[in-house]
């Protein structure tokens, strides 16, 4: 039975128990949002022993070399020493600039902090010192502040405290943008697919945006579902971009229209995405939102042509209510 030491203090697992979990079975405060390995939250530093290198998947060389892991995705096989002191100083100040509802689900926040980010990746947003939720960004760094759509909830941990509570001006610690979906072609003129469900635009809209800011010249095509009409949104600012880029092909998909609503696409992506573009050679891809829609898309385009490095993917965790693409 390896030695884990949190600082001083003694951790004992149980079987196939990871750290965060024993930490927090243990009455240790550990940070945490996704649980999942997507959001870095829970990031712990290695003082001394063997990080399985699970628990360092999608962090940085940099990280790596530091001895950084998750503690949500490690199952010490052996003596581990850490320290979570790393992650509570990496936080940064962000104040509340603007807040709006845009629909029966969605609150779109806008928040000010000295940080780098790029569109599309995502930041924890805390509403405790251990207690957080991950969001999408929205918003290119020349908009000049960042924008998350926050899936709305009456019992949320954070969203119903960002839409209810937190005033404008207001300030809330967040973390270091992450992530590696954003706007990366090989070449400007590659095609481009966005893809998304609910709150899974948020990224895509962040991308989207960064792709004609910077003189994307290949084709995009966004494809924007919800269960209803009356659940999609940023409806209006899509279709204005449509007709100012003529490359840019703005697709509203809704899987009941009951009213019979013009200019909507009926259906459910997975099966939508293969009649409309059988080939997707060089294409770059971006999925987002539910797990279900995500995995199926990304083997359908894997199998018909896109490069698997060139298939970018953001899942909603099924540990958090509030997760990426919240
Ligand atoms: S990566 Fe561990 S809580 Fe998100």
């Amino acid at each position: 039975m390896p030695t884990i030491l949190y600082e001083s203090q003694h951790i004992t697992l149980n079987t196939h128990e990871n750290l965060l979990d024993g930490l927090e079975r243990a009455g240790v405060e550990a940070p945490s949002s996704c649980s999942s390995g997507i959001c870095h939250g829970c990031m712990a530093q290695a003082l001394s022993g063997t990080v399985p290198p699970d628990a360092q998947r999608g962090l940085t060389d940099h990280q790596r070399r530091l001895n950084y892991f998750l503690t949500c995705q490690c199952y010490p096989e052996a003596d581990l020493q850490f320290t979570l002191a790393g992650n509570l100083n990496a936080r940064t100040a962000a104040t509340l600039v603007d807040k709006r509802v845009l629909n029966q689900r969605v609150l779109r926040v806008r928040l000010q902090a000295e940080i780098d980010w790029r569109a599309g990746q995502h930041i924890i947003l805390w509403r405790t010192p251990t207690r957080g939720r991950t969001y999408s960004l929205a918003s290119t760094p020349e908009e000049g502040f960042l924008e998350l759509h926050v899936r709305r909830r009456p019992d949320g941990l954070v969203s119903h405290w960002l839409e209810h509570q937190l005033g404008i001006g207001e300030q809330i610690q967040i973390s270091p943008a992450t992530g590696d979906t954003y706007y990366s072609p090989a070449m400007p003129g590659q095609p481009l697919l966005l893809v998304g469900t609910g709150t899974g635009l948020a990224p895509l809209s962040g991308i989207l945006k960064q792709a004609l800011n910077d003189g994307h010249h290949g084709e995009i095509f966004l494809y924007a579902a919800a269960g209803e009409p009356h659940q999609l949104y940023l409806c209006d600012e899509l279709n204005a971009l449509a007709e100012h880029h003529r490359d840019f092909h703005y697709y509203p998909v809704v899987h009941r229209n009951q009213n019979n609503l013009p200019n909507l696409l009926q259906g459910d992506l997975v099966d939508l995405i293969p009649r409309r573009h059988p080939k997707l050679r060089r294409f770059l891809v971006y999925l987002c939102g539910a797990p279900t829609m995500v995995e199926a898309l990304q083997k359908y385009c894997f199998f018909n042509g896109a490069y698997m490095e060139d298939i970018f993917i953001k899942t909603f965790s099924p540990a958090s209510k509030e997760s990426p693409a919240a």
